[in-house]
């Protein structure tokens, strides 16, 4: 089920009570971008503008006042006019006049009046809430406005006082997810754990890392979600080793393992899960070793993710489980203290832990408070994705050279705990060689 508009609503009211009296917040929508000439990429709605009121629409643009003329405050939506011919060509519109009824705000115009009505309309608050630097045009519209208001004190008129980062509200807001945001949390991860089963099945039979790229969009396309969260990364061999890797065109090689990072975007929510399988369907000895000090990580991480603790507490766990085990395995030298305070397991575990997970993949929110790490709270959600990555000319011995691994669960983090939204995808060895076995 799409957000409830109650849901948007509730949002906006929050906002209004967040800001201070006579405040104005101004949200723009994204527009499209062009891909080539007269072609556009996909649309992508602006996750604030989404996370507010949902209204699907390129180049709309929403306000929220609480300025002592509107007792309750007030959501004005500009959007694209209704226009036949446009709609021919371009696809529906729902115009203002629908959107009123539809978008539960309270004044609707078109946005081609935006240039001309936002003057008057920012005029007399004391605050502006804008999240400045984040979309160019919107930066420009805002300033010009800003600019005639200074300059027309002689029809009195008056730009508010003060600029404030509208981010700073929405940030924390978005950080801790409703019920109604969890169950499409829930959906987007179920989608993206079967986009991976697929590909792993597929990948005795597969040839190219396209092939496995292609079951996993197939699954997303399958249930209804129309595009991955980010780029589909699939690196056999040493591409595993390519942390951002998306050619994926490279031949798939008995003996390689393959790493694909993949996530589905269902109704703007993200998913991010990573799984790493030989492309045989067996792991070698020295991958087994290597993969199972990755699973370590990320299983001793789990035990520290629970509320009141930190990601950082998280990270420093498993950053003491990979450091040890190379030790073990001799890719790494000397003591165990000593090597963790010299930072040298970051030759092959070079990324982060964790992040956020929501409307963006890596999701807004700030990890620290007030120069403290964040105590984990109910209701956000973060990937934990530990990873080993040992170059192809990394000075080690020859059988760990080329390999990358990386694991990447989404959690929830809940009243006593966690629940692992993609745990359904397998990761232990034995259940990826059993699962890879079935599909032969
Ligand atoms: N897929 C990007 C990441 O794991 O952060
Ligand atoms: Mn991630
Ligand atoms: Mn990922």
């Amino acid at each position: 089920m799409p957000l409830d508009n109650t849901e948007f609503l509730t949002r906006q009211k929050h906002v209004l009570q967040s800001m201070q009296p006579n405040s104005i917040a101004i949200v723009p929508a994204s527009s499209l971008v062009t891909r080539s000439s007269d072609t556009e990429y996909p649309f992508r709605q602006d996750s604030y503008f989404h996370y507010l009121c949902g209204f699907p629409e390129p180049d709309a643009w929403l306000l929220l006042t609480n300025h002592q003329r509107y007792s309750n405050g007030m959501g004005i939506l500009f959007c694209l006019d209704k226009d036949p011919t446009m709609e021919i060509w371009h696809g529906r519109r729902i115009g203002p006049k629908q959107a009123k009824g539809d978008y539960g705000v309270d004044l609707t115009f078109a946005v081609d009046e935006l240039e001309q009505r936002l003057e008057d309309i920012i005029d007399g608050h004391q605050h502006l809430y804008f999240a400045a630097g984040h979309n160019r045009h919107a930066d420009e519209v805002v300033s010009t406005a800003l600019q005639s208001l200074r300059n027309a004190p002689k029809q009195s008129k008056q730009a508010p006082a003060s600029s404030i980062d509208l981010r700073l509200i929405l940030d924390e807001m978005r950080l801790i997810k409703s019920a109604a945001e969890i169950d499409l949390m829930r959906r987007a991860a179920a989608i993206s754990t079967q986009a991976h089963i697929r590909a792993t099945k597929f990948a005795t039979s597969a040839k190219n890392e396209y092939h496995l790229e292609a079951e996993i969009h197939h699954e997303f396309a399958m249930q209804g979600a129309k595009y991955p969260a980010y780029g589909t990364i699939v690196g056999a061999g040493d591409n595993s080793c390519i942390l951002h890797y998306t050619e994926n065109n490279q031949e798939l090689k008995d003996g390689d393992l393959v790493l694909i990072d993949a996530g589905c975007e269902w109704q703007g929510y993200a998913s991010d899960i990573t799984r790493t399988f030989p492309v045989s369907g067996q792991f070698s000895v020295a991958q087994k070793q290597l993969y199972q000090l990755v699973l370590d990580a990320q299983l001793a991480a789990f035990e520290v993710i629970k509320p009141n603790n930190t990601i950082a507490q998280a990270s420093e766990t498993a950053i003491a489980v990979i450091t040890q085990g190379l030790l073990e395995l001799g890719i790494l030298q000397g003591e165990l203290a000593d090597n963790i305070e010299r930072l040298t397991y970051r030759e092959f575990y070079m990324h982060g832990l964790s992040h956020w997970l929501g409307l963006d993949v890596h999701d807004v929110g700030h990890y620290k408070v007030d120069g403290q790490d964040r105590p984990l709270l109910a209701g956000m959600v973060l990937t934990v994705e530990p990873g080993i990555y040992i170059a192809p000319d990394a000075d080690v011995e020859s059988k760990w050279r080329g390999i990358g691994i990386r694991i990447e669960d989404n959690l929830l983090i809940t009243s006593n705990g966690f629940e692992n939204l993609t745990e359904a995808a397998p990761k232990t060895i034995d259940a990826i060689e059993a699962l890879m076995k079935k599909s032969h």
